[in-house]
């Protein structure tokens, strides 16, 4: 594995609609497992395969709420309800800023897994934002275009780890507070995110490893996504 180079904003790869993959095979796996390493590293809660260069549709997410790791070839949202909760975001692609991004608050993604096994994975609350988050560059969309009350993180954010996605663990918290958990009806944002269940894991689920680590500050540093 290796921790591999982000690249940021206005860089043009972010901007295209990234291809799907059309089959799995060793250097797919290892571009995953890469990117899992350098989302790890950033830290972040999430990567898009855009965010290292590489214009393919994958991702991986790792809310850091116990929800476990996500690494989905071709994700697709197939539900979502709920829209116009409100939550800040950050992004690894986009350093030194916040934002305020309305999403769904639940959605249903299916894609495939790196055995090439579909999977459905429900996600609330903040698992769901960073779903939401990820996907969106797969199709040259950054939350920016999205986002309102874009500002420089404060001193505060920026001890949680570069704090590009690392942002929004610590914002997310303070979402369930105000905007987020009025809105979503008085679901924390970041307790919503471990509201994710894995229906039908196909085969093979190994995506399962919960991590319980809580919402610690750098959790969702900025959701680095
Ligand atoms: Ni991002």
């Amino acid at each position: 594995m290796a921790i591999l180079p982000i690249v940021t904003h206005p860089h043009p790869v972010l901007r295209k609609k990234a291809k799907p993959v059309q089959k799995i095979n060793a250097s797919i796996r290892k571009l995953i497992d890469d990117m899992t390493e350098t989302m790890y590293a950033a830290p972040g809660v999430g990567l898009a395969a855009p965010q290292v260069g590489v214009s393919k549709r994958i991702i991986v997410v790792d809310a850091q709420d116990g929800s476990g790791l996500f690494q989905v070839i071709n994700p697709e949202i197939v539900a979502a309800e709920d829209f116009g909760v409100m939550g800040t975001e950050g992004c690894l692609s986009i350093p030194g800023l916040v934002g305020d991004v309305p999403r769904y608050r639940k959605v249903r993604v299916t894609g495939l897994n790196r055995d090439g096994h579909r999977i459905w994975i429900d996600a609330e609350g903040w698992l769901a934002r960073i779903f939401q988050h990820e996907i969106d560059h797969l199709d040259g969309i950054l939350y920016i275009d999205k986002a309102t009350n874009i500002r420089e993180v404060k001193e505060e954010e920026e001890e949680a780890p570069e704090a590009g996605e690392a942002g929004e663990a610590t914002e997310a918290a303070k979402a369930g507070e105000t905007g987020e958990a009025r809105a979503a009806g008085g679901v924390e944002a970041a307790r919503a995110g471990a509201g994710a269940s894995r229906t039908g894991t196909g085969a093979g689920g190994p995506q399962t490893g919960a991590r319980g680590a809580g919402t610690s500050p750098e959790a969702e540093a900025g959701g680095g996504e």
